[in-house]
């Protein structure tokens, strides 16, 4: 559990699209959901992602909407939900209607991808395109005029604290040029195994948003000494891929 009276460090001022920190909640203590939002708010995290799970698309069960509202009014963070579910679009709306102006729809999970992410905007939200890891980025290259986000899995999804998978880095490249090949401005997401030992590879081949549960609940200064160093960190990536 986060203990709100961890200090905000002072996190260095985060430019128009420099590193963005992202918690997942996973890890948090759902009994007290509240005050863990307000603890990664003060932690200094730029947003929060709902891991939603069905039991189906993975083998793990979670929360939806009505979880994700009731956190709502215990932050200003904004919320992203990422829909690890069979049938994400009986999902889309209600993320929306619960306070996420993002919602992440899986490659993998949809007959229809495109239509699935038509629907994220006709709902109200931004949209985002995750994929697993064995999803090559082809799959996604006709939807990017769709999306502001692309989530790269570098774990196989369904739990936290696996060990991140390098193999993804030259996915990761690609995604990126993929992305730069559109002109246009889209996030690329890595998720599951982030930490100080990953983040600057990662970086390095491309991501700029980085989702952390372990890393941010177990950091044993705090969940704001964990945002300050991986943001630290991803810049150094970050500034390797642009030298
Ligand atoms: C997997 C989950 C995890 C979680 C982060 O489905 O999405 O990746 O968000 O887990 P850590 O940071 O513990 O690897």
């Amino acid at each position: 559990m986060l203990h709100r009276d961890q200090p905000r460090t002072s996190a260095p001022a985060v430019g128009a699209r420099g590193p963005r920190i992202v918690a997942s909640v996973l890890p948090a203590d759902l009994a007290r959901l509240g005050e863990e939002v307000a603890a990664l708010e003060a932690a200094g995290v730029d947003w929060i992602q709902w891991d939603v799970m069905d039991a189906c698309f993975v083998p793990n069960l979670t929360f939806g909407p009505d979880v994700i509202a009731a956190a709502r009014r215990h932050t200003a963070l904004p919320f992203e939900a990422q829909l690890m579910v069979a049938n994400p679009d009986v999902l889309i709306a209600r993320c929306v209607e619960a306070g996420c102006e993002r919602v992440i729809v899986h490659a993998e999970s949809t007959h229809n991808l495109h239509r699935s992410l038509m629907h994220v905007a006709e709902s109200g939200g931004r949209a985002g395109v995750a994929m697993n890891p064995a999803t090559p980025v082809e799959a996604v290259v006709n939807v990017l005029d769709l999306v502001d986000l692309v989530l790269v899995m570098t774990v196989n999804p369904g739990f936290g604290g696996q060990a991140y998978l390098h193999s993804m880095e030259p996915k990761l490249r690609a995604a990126r040029a993929a992305i730069e090949a559109t002109g246009r401005t889209i996030w690329l997401e890595v998720d599951g195994g982030i930490a100080p030992q990953t983040i600057v590879s990662c970086a390095g081949a491309g991501a700029d948003v980085f989702v952390t549960g372990s890393t941010l609940f177990q950091d044993p200064q705090g969940p704001a000494h964990a945002v300050q160093e991986l943001r630290a960190l991803a810049a150094q990536g970050m500034g390797q891929r642009q030298a």
